[in-house]
């Protein structure tokens, strides 16, 4: 059992393979943090805690007397509260029917359970059978009768706890929560760093390492997404950490709207991250006997570097997260009209982009904005989902059949909680929009945001979606979400829970798509938000693949796909090659180049193909006959970044199988020297007995070039030379494949 419980010394230790976690129950009942790293035994830690009489860090009023030295401001806590004695970022925080803004809990109990536990109406790491344990511990608030479980559910294999908080109101009146963090893990002593991914429209998850100071460090979005801005996704390592060695700590958030991350150091060096829904725009009701759910936090440990991390990330949203059919079926490649027509399209268009792409081995044709009620432009139509047959020159069923005819699967385009002021459903239900009366709503790309809080909303999108996809043969769906909201205001909410909107909100977006999902288990589902704006783990059990970015560039996408592996995996992350020069940079670069980072995803193209010459469609029916050959390695692999596109003149990435029977490097030059300086990279994840067969993979006639043959060892110790670049933005890659 991966749940240890001392009932002389109560504490409760977690251990997955590489680390291990615990608490302890102290003999005032508190629940305390005692450690979270590597692999430990189930000795109690508790004696690491320093206890001093530390002036203004009060005492609780049972122990003043007696004891100055025990106080809630200094000591490592499972769950933090806000408003008695915790001066530091706490994780819960109410208002109480008197209007105090106070709670402070004590052990009550505990139960630990085979299997892992599940939060109704919310994405959750799932157990496939046998791969997880829950420890529940049970706090109480004597004073306003709240209770509170923690629950932990404990992936061995994976290195994976997740957490999640259950709140529920056993006193008489009503407690407003104005926040309820879903983790907060104390440390005593270390230094960090925080690793976090900030961006913008077009440029995702870049890279940002910092050094924790005295204070409060903080990520988060008010967006009503978890948004480009930052990502809801971090690391805490030592300084000195890197890609294969350091302790690092990965924390991601299963939850696609509003978040905050807060790490604070504290007075006596000690240091607190907190991770959950965002307060700002959060306070939720709950009346007597009623339970809040908080979304769930996944963590992990690794003394292996950021890389470890990593991996252990991409394993469990693959293997316990991702659902459905897809999960493990190979995606089709696809192509996409948005960057080859945009608005200006029809039937016969979209079918002789369709009909080249078929005869190329593109296995999907996904048709992009623009289909369906009065849409020629992002000015109008959004909320009118009915084909729009006099701009498509046919039904929705002949235009997918005759996609379907050509071997080709179809795919559809929505955005379904935005509405144009300039729609018949905007014209019908005005109060469907999110605005405040008396003020005039923020227009983002002349659009609002549709009231997904709402019940009948819900109600009316999942009929409306449904009556569309049962009408034509769709097998993709493209879920878009192109503005932040603002103006958070429900119609039917009343003026005291307004506070709830933003959270009821992503609870109706996550109901319409499990709802979808049940009645169409077939689709794929990819989730967009103008790129990789709710790129997020709370998607990902819906949507088991996500585009990554709107900028298509390939030398961007370098950055953007880097800060990306570094929680979610290769088959999540949309990406395509698009035409040049590149629609987001004017940048030029070649398809091969295009095409080798793009198969550091799900890999499709979003161009008009009938604009190719004959030797670009030679060349595009190689790539992706290359990226089928090379899916099980490309997609299932584990993931290894050997070289980062922040730094030198060559971004390079590494997958390796599994069992180590072969690797793919890429290797891209994102800017070219002169008198060029040698690119060296190590090799991981090979067996370091065998030999390795190298090959240059070219797009010549016989595809490959032979590199000669070298130990596993060799690979990974002495590494391997990158051969010089070709030119700038030069690609390569090298396939690895053990002698046996
Ligand atoms: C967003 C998406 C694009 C495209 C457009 C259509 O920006 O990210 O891929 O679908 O919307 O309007």
């Amino acid at each position: 059992m991966s749940i240890v419980y001392r009932e002389t010394e109560k504490t409760f230790t977690l251990h997955t393979r590489n680390s291990s976690y615990q608490m302890k129950v102290d003999e005032q009942g508190r629940l305390l943090h005692t450690y979270y790293g590597s692999k430990s035994d189930s000795s109690d830690l508790s004696y690491l805690i320093a206890y001093g009489d530390r002036g203004f860090s009060g005492n609780p009023h049972e122990l003043g007397r007696v004891n100055r030295r025990y106080s809630l401001d200094t000591l490592p806590q499972e769950y933090s509260c806000f408003g008695t004695g915790d001066y530091r970022v706490s994780a819960l925080r109410v208002q109480n029917a008197d209007g105090s803004q106070a709670a402070s809990l004590v052990y009550s109990g505990f139960a630990i359970e085979e299997g892992k536990y599940g939060l109704p109406g919310l994405p959750a790491v799932y157990d496939n059978g046998g791969e997880a344990d829950t420890l529940r511990v049970t706090l109480v608030d004597q004073a306003n009768g709240l209770q509170v479980d923690l629950l932990y559910g404990v992936f061995e294999a994976a290195d994976i706890i997740t957490r999640a908080v259950l709140i529920t109101n056993q006193g008489a009146a009503d407690v407003v929560l104005q926040k309820a963090a879903s983790l907060n893990l104390d440390w005593q002593a270390g230094q960090f760093d925080l690793i976090s991914f900030h961006g913008r429209h077009a440029m995702e998850r870049n890279f940002q390492k910092s050094r924790l100071s005295h204070g409060v460090a903080s990520i988060g979005s008010v967006r009503g997404a978890s948004s480009h801005h930052h990502n809801p996704f971090a690391i805490l390592c030592e300084p000195g950490t890197g890609e294969t060695r350091g302790s690092s700590y990965g924390f991601a958030f299963v939850y696609s709207g509003e978040f905050l991350l807060e790490s604070e150091k504290d007075q006596m060096d000690q240091t607190r991250l907190v991770l959950g829904i965002h307060p700002d725009n959060f306070s939720w009701t709950l009346a007597a006997g009623e339970i809040f759910t908080t979304p769930e936090a996944v963590m992990t440990f690794s003394d292996g570097g950021w890389g470890g991390v990593s991996r252990n990330f991409h394993a469990i949203l693959r293997h316990n997260v991702c659902r459905g059919e897809w999960k493990d079926k190979r995606r089709p490649v696809l192509i996409n009209n948005w960057e080859g027509t945009y608005f200006d399209f029809d039937g016969d268009k979209l079918a002789a982009i369709a009909q080249d792409a078929a005869e190329l081995g593109v296995e999907l044709f996904v048709m992009d904005d623009g289909w369906f009620g009065k849409r020629d432009d992002d000015n109008s139509g959004l909320g009118d989902w009915y084909p729009n047959e006099t701009k498509l020159g046919c039904t929705l069923k002949e235009l997918g059949e005759k996609i379907t005819g050509l071997g080709m699967q179809f795919g559809i385009w929505f955005e379904p909680e935005c509405i144009s002021e300039d729609s018949d459903l905007y014209r019908a239900h005005p109060d469907w929009a999110v605005q405040i009366p008396g003020r005039p709503p923020v227009l983002s790309r002349n659009q609002l945001i549709l009231d997904f809080s709402r019940a009948d909303v819900q109600d009316y999108l999942i009929e409306r979606l449904s009556a569309v996809l049962a009408s034509a043969p769709v097998s993709y769906v493209k879920w878009d979400f192109n503005r932040s909201i603002s103006d958070k205001f429900s119609q039917a909410l009343p003026a005291g829970r307004q506070g709830e909107m933003a959270h009821r909100f992503v609870l109706g977006l996550y109901r319409v798509l499990e709802s979808l999902l049940q009645k169409f288990p077939h689709i794929l589902f990819e989730g967009c938000s103008g790129g990789g704006g709710r790129f997020d783990a709370g998607m990902l059990y819906y949507t088991p693949q996500i585009w990554t970015s709107d900028n298509t560039d390939a030398i961007e996408r370098l950055q953007i796909q880097y800060g990306t592996s570094f929680a979610y995996p290769v088959s999540a992350m949309g990406a395509h090659v698009s035409a040049v020069p590149n629609h987001q940079t004017g940048r030029v670069t070649s398809l091969a180049t295009r095409a080798a980072v793009a198969m550091a995803g799900t890999f499709g193209y979003e161009l008009d193909i009938n604009l190719m010459t004959a030797a670009e469609k030679r060349e595009v029916r190689m790539q992706i006959e290359r990226f089928k050959e090379l899916y099980e390695l490309i997609q299932r692999g584990n993931y290894y970044r050997l070289a980062s596109p922040l730094e030198g003149s060559c971004t390079v990435w590494q997958m390796a199988a599994v069992d180590r029977s072969a690797a793919l490097v890429t290797a891209v030059y994102h800017h070219v020297e002169a008198n060029p300086r040698p690119v060296y990279v190590k090799l991981q994840g090979l067996e370091a007995e065998a030999d390795y067969k190298l090959s240059l993979l070219s797009s010549s006639e016989e595809g490959r070039e032979e590199l000669g043959t070298v130990s596993g060892l060799a690979l990974m110790r002495g590494g391997w030379r990158i051969p010089e670049a070709g030119g700038d933005y030069w690609a390569l890659q090298i396939l690895a494949e053990r002698l046996d």
